[in-house]
């Protein structure tokens, strides 16, 4: 559905940020992109949504190229990008108005925007703000508030670039579980983070390194095989621990469910 076809990127001409990139997405997965810091993951994400073109190979949501400007449009109607710091995205005074802007903007129906409304802002559990201002808010809410506007947009994919990165645990964990609740609704949903225990989450691993696709799999797989620290990250919790009481003994089925279940509670 979402397919980078060998693609090649740079901000200067002969320092590449991106090489010879190729996977493809499908509608419904839950996929996480890992890498070091400047590995190129918010080159990738905004590649993604046509706010950076390719230099060689393309970019397709469906039958739409990202290169084609007549497909822009449509591309930003049903990819929706949360980013690092949600300030960068609030332009109105109150929570409603920040959620309404947007849908008016794409020119939804009046009678269509109330439930829209509804829908997103009890999806991140932020009801009881409507009237609230978006910039008095703490970290956690601002973000969930960020989500909320985008959620209403009803995107098919939502592309999250590091939306965790400024929230303590349980923000993370409360952002985490929206991207889950989503992704069950049949949302496509791309978290692009640091954390590995919310990498955990997804049910695949893009692992990004100097530009390149390093690993693309199960994120089971990507614990039990991969050198993590080479890349400087870091194994989770969940799986060091296991590592100290069952050395030797491969993370089996169960073990990853149960781990999964940790993110599947609200
Ligand atoms: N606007 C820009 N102009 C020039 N170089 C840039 C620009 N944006 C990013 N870069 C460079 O491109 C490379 C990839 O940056 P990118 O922001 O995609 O990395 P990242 O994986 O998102 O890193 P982080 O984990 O720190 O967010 C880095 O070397 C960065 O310095
Ligand atoms: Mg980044």
């Amino acid at each position: 559905m979402l397919t980078f076809d060998h693609v090649h990127f740079y901000y200067k001409k002969g320092q590449p940020v991106i090489e010879n990139m190729s996977f493809t997405i499908e509608a419904g997965e839950f996929v996480s992109i890992v890498g070091a810091n400047g590995c190129g993951k918010s080159t990738i994400a905004k590649l993604m949504v046509g706010l950076l073109l390719p230099k060689e190979g393309s970019v397709t949501f469906k039958n739409l190229d990202t290169s084609n400007p007549a497909d822009l449009h449509q591309i930003h109607e049903q990819i929706g990008l949360v980013f690092q710091n949600p300030e960068d995205q609030f332009i109105t005074t109150t929570v409603m108005d920040e959620i309404v802007f947007g849908l008016e903007n794409i020119r939804v129906p009046r009678e269509e925007i109330r439930s829209r409304l509804d829908f997103a802002i009890q999806a991140v559990q932020m009801d009881d703000y409507l009237e609230s201002m978006p910039h008095q808010l703490s970290g956690g809410q601002k973000q969930r508030v960020a989500i909320a506007a985008i959620v209403a947009m009803r995107p098919q994919i939502i592309i999250f670039d590091e939306a965790t990165s400024m929230l303590d645990s349980q923000g993370r964990v409360q952002v985490v579980s929206i991207m889950q609740e989503l992704h069950r609704q049949g949302m496509t949903i791309i978290h692009i983070t640091h954390h590995m225990e919310e990498a955990l989450a997804a049910e695949r691993i893009l692992l990004i390194h100097k530009g390149r696709l390093e690993f693309d799999g199960d994120p089971l797989v990507f614990f039990e095989t991969m050198p993590v620290a080479d890349y400087q990250l870091e194994l989770p919790f969940a799986v060091r621990l296991h590592t100290i009481f069952h050395q030797g003994e491969p993370l089996t089925r169960d073990w990853k469910e149960m781990i999964r279940l940790q993110w599947s509670i609200n």
